[in-house]
């Protein structure tokens, strides 16, 4: 797992995403050693540091957000910072390219990261374009020579376009620079263990897949619920709303993860391949269906963990007007021979009452049970539980005898916990997705045609609310959402999953 020296450039060095995830992300790499000999990070933004601010910026970031490390942590984290340097300058001056090409040249003669570069744009959106383009002009798009092994890659931060016209136009401008192999789009779902995890369930096993099917499966819900509001984002967060934000890459990363066909092989194509498949046969909503099968929300004040909150209208930066969702729930389904009729139904929020991403897959219920009804009255369905976060693990609902002389049968759990089997615990998203792209490993990152197919699905959705066609509900601050929620899964004869 070593990688080869290379030089990172941070786009968007002074921002948020970086303090907040790549910097940890590195610290981890640094105290597990795994970062390559002579590493090295060119931060490059508009903000006026001098690379001895960035080095503070980074150990500041650190100590914020970073790891608790053993003693002498914080001196590993200061002799990393040291490679650190920064440049300031606006993505649209060509000044700012040729200041950046002559900082990694003199890193590659002192440092010997030998022209291997790995650029990531943790910018907003909008300048993704602009800084592809500078780095095609100023030919930082490819090794010097042709024909080495040197490695010149790019991070490219979500969201990838706001709708598939857009995604298509970035894609078009990214490939005029990049070569497919070079680009890596990241969505730090896929660094999670437990959503990793889902492969390991389900095709390390002989005992799931069979009955991982229309036959078997009754109903198959994910939820992305955060407490957190959007204080401190809004500017972001009104562009983009909830099916933007999660929808579309993070749950449809776990859908696909959940739905998808054994891979032949666990590398990078062999497991795309098989995700891209599941989103084609996910069929574009009909403008009647979005008005039935999709709910979106905003929250109202209330209280989350004992704090009183403001209503999304009140937030800082929010438009009182907005009619931006900080919820969606939606049924989709899946048109395959495996999962015909089996109802997907997705939530994700903001201030929900606590932080929960799980899957939950439903089972048939038995075909008869030979009990008197009362016997049964605490007997639900066999549920599997994949918890991503928090709590990471699986519980296995079934039936059981409770104790006595009756046949009373109720539902009892079999539990699977991380932190009980694996205490060491395992990299974070960003850490291990980080370490990938230096190794040249994209299986864990997002190909173009899963971009396009993922826009494709929430597509009607997003036309139909640009027509004007958007209900918004509320929810209260620390509720698990609107009614109307409710009553979408409920019209079918199902609830949303609670523990
Ligand atoms: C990000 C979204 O991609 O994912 C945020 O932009 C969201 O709005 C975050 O809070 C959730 O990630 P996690 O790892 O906390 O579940």
């Amino acid at each position: 797992h070593v990688a080869r020296p290379c030089v990172m450039v941070v786009f968007g060095a002074s921002g948020d995403l970086c303090s907040r995830k790549l910097m940890p992300a590195l610290q981890r790499l640094a105290l597990r050693r795994e970062l390559p000999g002579g590493f090295a990070v060119v931060g490059v933004a508009r903000t006026q540091f001098n690379d001895e601010d960035f080095r503070r910026f980074a150990r500041d970031a650190v100590s914020k957000y970073g790891a608790e490390g053993p003693a002498g942590s914080d001196e590993v984290w200061r002799s990393v910072t040291e490679s650190f340097y920064y440049v300031a300058g606006d993505y649209r001056d060509d000044d700012t390219f040729r200041r950046l090409s002559a900082v990694l040249g003199d890193i590659d003669r002192r440092n010997g990261t030998g022209g291997n570069r790995l650029h990531y744009l943790a910018v907003p959106p909008a300048a993704f374009p602009i800084i592809v383009g500078a780095l095609g002009r100023h030919r930082l798009n490819r090794p010097a020579r042709a024909g080495t092994d040197v490695f010149v890659r790019i991070v490219i931060e979500k969201p990838y376009g706001r709708d598939l016209r857009t995604a298509n136009e970035l894609d078009a401008c990214v490939h005029q620079v990049f070569e497919e192999s070079q680009v890596y789009r990241i969505d730090h779902y896929l660094g999670k263990e437990t959503v990793q995890n889902l492969l390991a369930l389900r095709f390390a096993n002989a005992i799931f897949e069979p009955i991982w099917n229309g036959h078997y499966v009754n109903a198959i819900q994910i939820t992305v619920a955060e407490s957190e509001g959007v204080a401190g984002r809004a500017g972001f967060y009104e562009q983009t709303g909830a099916l933007r934000d999660i929808v579309q890459n993070h749950v449809m990363q776990v859908v696909a993860l959940t739905l998808m066909e054994p891979p032949i092989t666990m590398n990078a194509d062999g497991i795309r391949d098989e995700k891209v498949k599941v989103f084609r046969s996910i069929e574009s909503l009909s403008v009647d269906e979005v008005q039935s099968h999709v709910v979106a929300a905003q929250y109202a004040g209330g209280w989350v963990a004992g704090h009183r909150v403001p209503g999304y209208l009140d937030e800082p930066g929010v438009s009182p007007t907005s009619t931006t969702e900080t919820y969606v729930a939606l049924r989709l389904r899946a048109d395959n021979w495996r999962w015909a009729g089996v109802p997907l139904y997705i939530r994700t929020g903001k201030r929900m009452p606590r932080r929960m991403s799980e899957v939950v897959v439903q089972f048939h219920a038995a075909p008869h049970l030979p009990f008197w009804p009362d016997q049964t009255r605490g007997l639900g369905p066999n549920t599997l539980v994949l918890r991503i976060q928090p709590d990471e693990g699986i519980t296995l609902l079934f039936g059981g005898k409770v104790p006595g002389h009756g046949f009373d049968v109720r539902t009892v759990a079999m539990d699977f916990r991380y932190g009980s089997a694996f205490p060491g615990g395992g990299p974070e998203a960003y850490e291990r997705l980080l370490l990938d792209a230096m190794l040249g490993d994209p299986t864990l990152f997002i190909r173009a045609d899963e971009v396009m197919e993922t826009w494709r699905i929430v597509e009607p959705i997003l036309r139909c609310w640009e027509e004007g066609r958007k209900p918004v509900a509320r929810y209260l601050a620390g509720t698990w959402g609107p009614e109307a929620a409710d009553q979408l899964i409920e019209l079918d004869g199902r609830r949303w999953w609670t523990r």
